[in-house]
């Protein structure tokens, strides 16, 4: 009985050894354990022993049973244990592996143009002064001296809101407004979008952006005028950068001059990006402000004089980073915007 039940002890100890399966454990236990298993056979025939071996075997094969229950108890949790630290390792996820590719917004090109302009103009001593998009005739057109039969303020050229509400179609807007609210010394520049109605071509959008600039003190004139905007080409493009006046007409600046600026690419040699003529065309327009202009604001203009200048900010967003079609400006494809 005794060595019965010591072979049946070291068979289920190796089998259980050789096992790394829970279903084959159980199956062990059922074996070895069950209702018809071998232990519980040896128990049963307890009872044809020799009365003074029973209770000697008896506490032999209950302590093997018990030791067989702890063993393929301990066997299970192993198992268990092991698919948990398994499925730990696999899950676990390395923070410092890269992520997938995330698109990451830029600024926009017109508004890194709009910001070092701006700043440029803030190292100048200017004001930075925000004005709305939607604006008076009076302070788009009227006290901007422009002539009641101007073709600028034909319907067919202006956004009406009303008769007498429109979309800006410029930043001089922003002159007006700051004369009627500010005593001189003025010096301000204001930046943002204004509105025509122009047909779409690559030049041209119903939606462009501007920047104005204006100084009004005692005793400006035209020579003030240059200096500042050589000075603001010059830090703005490099030293080496030239300008070129040019004679034209404005209702709200008397005189008043285009001005042309050395080619960006060339530096004023010629190339095919200027024409070969040296020269950006058209970047600013500019004069001294009218003495009308200076009167509808309540400045009076025999003590104050001033000079304006507006920047076509589309125009010299393109020259700079010599993008060719001004529609791309507007149509956000990520794949242009990316570049900047
Ligand atoms: N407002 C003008 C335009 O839209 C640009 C301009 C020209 C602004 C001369 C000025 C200026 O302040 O003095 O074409």
């Amino acid at each position: 009985m005794k060595e019965k039940l010591l072979e049946v002890k070291s068979r289920a100890m190796d089998l259980l050894a050789k096992t790394d399966k829970k279903e084959e454990i159980e199956n062990l236990r059922v074996q070895f354990l069950g209702k018809k298993g071998e232990i519980t056979a040896l128990l049963r025939t307890m009872g044809s022993l020799p009365a003074e071996e029973r209770p000697e075997m008896g506490k032999l094969a209950n302590e093997i049973r018990e030791k067989l229950e702890g063993e393929i108890s301990d066997y299970k949790r192993n198992i268990d244990n092991k698919i948990k630290a398994d499925k730990l390792a696999n899950e676990k996820i390395d923070v410092t592996m890269p992520s997938d590719y995330q698109m990451v917004g830029r600024r926009h090109p017109l508004m890194l143009v709009k910001e070092e302009l701006e700043e440029v103009f803030l190292n100048m001593g200017y004001d930075v002064i925000e004005g709305p998009e939607v604006d008076t005739v009076k302070n788009n057109f009227d006290d901007l001296n422009a002539p009641k039969d101007h073709p600028s303020r034909d319907k067919s050229d202006t956004f009406y809101l009303s008769d007498d509400i429109v979309l800006r179609t410029q930043t001089s807007t922003v002159q007006i407004r700051t004369m009627k609210n500010q005593n001189p010394p003025i010096k301000m520049v204001s930046a943002g979008r204004t509105f025509r109605f122009d047909e779409v071509d690559d030049t041209h959008s119903p939606m462009f952006h501007q920047m104005e600039c204006l100084v009004v003190d005692k005793g400006i004139t035209m020579a003030n005028l240059k200096d500042s905007i050589d000075q603001f080409v010059r830090e703005m493009f490099g030293e080496n950068m030239q300008t070129r006046f040019r004679p034209h007409n404005f209702p709200f600046t008397e005189p008043s001059a285009e001005v042309d600026v050395s080619c960006f690419k060339c530096k004023g040699k010629g190339c095919p990006a200027c024409n070969g003529t040296g020269w950006s065309m058209e970047l600013l327009g500019c004069g001294m402000v009218h003495p009308n202009v200076l009167k509808n604001c309540g400045i009076d203009p025999d003590e104050y004089s001033g000079f304006a200048f507006g920047i076509g900010v589309d125009r010299l967003t393109m020259i700079k980073y010599g993008i060719t079609d001004i529609r791309m400006l507007f149509e956000n494809d990520a794949r242009f915007l990316q570049q900047f």
